[in-house]
């Protein structure tokens, strides 16, 4: 007995093996310090909590539509109307257990076995798992630390086959914090209507974002391109509720059906619960989001500046997101000795890092980017501080 070749496909998460090994040492009684975090360190707003208590006193503990509730719905609506500028009705919105369930659903709905699936990397790790896991095939694009990790539309047209299917864009992105400008989206827009290829804007970190740069909304510029995009977005960031799991889609009516029947089949519904606390998260007020956004901008300049007075790394100022990503392909090159051998990836330096360091962060190649490394300011700043001190010591000449 075997299990399935689709299971053996999927690759096991990298983020997962060092953030059990980070576990395993605290466990151990080592002070570890952790930057592999992929969520705010802040608590839910009280207002949200609030409005989840009086839901379960409430009785509000049954199945709901398999979509999610039309009072969240309607929320969503509202929300994507006054920030993003899209003009959707219900039938095109769902809700889902996490922004992640809805990629899935929509990967699985747009993609048959053997479409090719434009991917910019790096890249958050799950993309590509849930690609291979619709069968399909993902087709990497490059970006580069020169042109601030933003892809072109030239470049996106070189990979463009008549097997192309689907682009899946990440802005604010985990993990290099590039937030695409409005000029730049345009112009790949445009392919999209050409090929007729669908895309997928992931907008998690949307409110994440600094120095004045604005968020654009690709669905936003025309009711034409609204008809291939799926904008996907949750509460998970914005609202420190990562551990609720809610996230939502946007998109033509025809493919909200189709992820609606794969939820129904899966998972059901949404958490009820959580959906009601979702509705609160947008409707209600937005101050801590202001308040969050403003200590993740004052860790990111640390963390940045702190990153660039070691010598053999250079990181970008990351623009969205919690994400420092470091170049860190000087100091491979210089191969530090461990353990009897040379280091020459960013999964080895992470692990000496971890090892020697007693600090967790995670390995560019989880994102398929060889020769950086993921470091997340959503941590103290005192931690911030120790764990940067910390780096300093050990990758010094
Ligand atoms: C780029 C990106 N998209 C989606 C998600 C998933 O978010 P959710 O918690 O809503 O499933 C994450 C979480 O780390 C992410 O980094």
């Amino acid at each position: 007995m075997t299990i399935s070749k689709r299971v053996q496909n999927i690759n096991p998460s990298q983020t997962l093996a060092i953030t059990g090994q980070a576990l395993k040492m605290k466990q151990e009684g080592k002070k570890v310090i952790s930057f592999a975090a992929g969520e705010p360190d802040f608590g839910t707003p009280e207002n949200i909590k609030e409005k989840a208590i009086s839901a379960i006193r409430e009785g509000f503990s049954h199945y709901t539509v398999s979509s999610g509730i039309i009072e969240l719905k309607e929320a969503i609506l509202e929300k994507l109307k006054q920030d993003n500028k899209i003009k959707y009705k219900t039938s095109e919105i769902m809700v889902s257990n996490g922004a992640k369930q809805c990629l899935f659903n929509a990967i699985l709905t747009i993609c048959n076995p053997g479409d090719q699936v434009l991917l910019p990397t790096p890249c958050w790790v799950s993309y590509t798992e849930q690609i291979k896991f619709a069968g399909a095939i993902p087709i990497f694009v490059n970006t580069y630390q020169e042109e601030d990790f933003k892809l072109s539309a030239a470049q996106v047209e070189e990979k463009i086959t008549s097997g192309t299917k689907l682009l899946i864009l990440n802005s604010p992105n985990n993990p290099t914090g590039a937030v695409y400008e409005q000029e730049e989206l345009i112009k790949i827009a445009q392919l999209l209507l050409k090929y007729n290829i669908y895309c997928i804007c992931d907008e998690i970190y949307e409110k994440l974002i600094y120095d004045n740069v604005k968020h654009f909304s690709l669905a936003s510029l025309s009711d034409e391109i609204k008809e291939n995009i799926i904008t996907i977005n949750g509460v998970s960031k914005s609202y420190a509720m990562t551990g609720w799991r809610i996230g939502y889609a946007a998109g033509p009516e025809e493919i909200i059906k189709g992820m609606s029947k794969i939820q129904g089949h899966s998972t059901s519904n949404p958490n009820s619960i959580a959906q009601k606390a979702s509705v609160e998260a947008l409707n209600g007020k937005q101050d801590t989001i202001e308040e969050m956004r403003k200590a993740f901008d004052e860790r990111r300049k640390y963390m940045v500046r702190r990153l660039n007075e070691i010598e053999g790394i250079s990181c970008l100022t990351p623009a969205g997101a919690f994400y420092a990503f470091p170049n860190v392909s000087k100091i491979l090159e210089r191969g530090i000795e461990y353990s009897g051998k040379k280091i020459s990836n960013s999964f080895d330096l992470s692990n000496f890092i971890l090892k020697e360091a007693e600090v967790a962060l995670i390995p560019g190649s989880a994102f398929e980017a060889e020769g950086y490394l993921r470091l997340s300011y959503a941590a103290s700043l005192e931690d911030i501080k120790e764990g940067l001190d910390r780096i300093e010591k050990i990758l010094r000449f």
